[in-house]
């Protein structure tokens, strides 16, 4: 049986066509426009911030979105966000995905592994091998699912309270 098809184009866009469903349509890129700016904020701020992190101010400015190693990216289905994760480049092997977060009216739906396979491929093009998420306890069976495994991967950082570190070497 034919799987899904991952190619990679010109200008760092990658997408994901799944076989059974030509109809869909999925990119993974960097943020461009002020408009993806605030859907990538805005999905953020709902399935994250709100649903998992009540105590927490989202901060749209942190240093973080544009430190020079990090980098925005939002999932695309027919030009519409509908998820983000920032991608990290931790050093010359290891990339962390940051706040990996679906629209929440479109989760459970395949858009999250749509989301980590071409984020995956997206940290290969960066040159890097190993990839690192800090999972909400919610999500962790999410990971296991997509192939991460709990571990002590490296980070620029100890793990946050509260999250679980996971990882894939791809
Ligand atoms: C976690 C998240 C990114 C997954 O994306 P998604 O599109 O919902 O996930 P998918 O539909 O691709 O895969 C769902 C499958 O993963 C597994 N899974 C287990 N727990 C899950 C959970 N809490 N959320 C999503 N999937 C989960 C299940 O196998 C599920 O399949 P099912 O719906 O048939 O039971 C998304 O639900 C989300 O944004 N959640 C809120 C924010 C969040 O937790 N972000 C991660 C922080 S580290």
């Amino acid at each position: 049986m034919m799987g899904p098809t991952v190619s990679a184009c010109t200008l760092g866009v990658l997408h994901w066509q799944p076989m059974t469903d030509a109809r869909e349509h999925y990119a993974l890129r960097p943020v461009r426009s002020p408009q993806e700016w605030r859907a990538y904020h805005a999905i953020r701020r709902a399935a994250i911030f709100a649903a998992l992190l009540p105590g927490q101010t989202y901060d749209d400015r942190h240093p973080d979105e544009h430190a020079p190693d990090n980098r925005p990216h939002v999932l695309l289905r027919d030009g519409e966000v509908v998820g983000t994760v920032r991608i990290d480049l931790i050093d010359a092997t290891q990339a962390g995905l940051r706040l990996i977060g679906i629209r929440p009216d479109l989760q459970r739906q395949g858009l999250g592994a749509v989301l980590l396979e071409l984020a995956e491929q997206a940290v290969r093009g960066f040159g890097r091998t190993d990839v690192i998420i800090n999972a909400h306890p919610t999500s962790l069976a999410f990971y296991l699912a997509n192939g991460y495994a709990e571990g002590d991967w490296p980070d620029k950082g100890p793990v946050p309270p509260t999250l679980i570190r996971v990882g894939k070497r791809l």
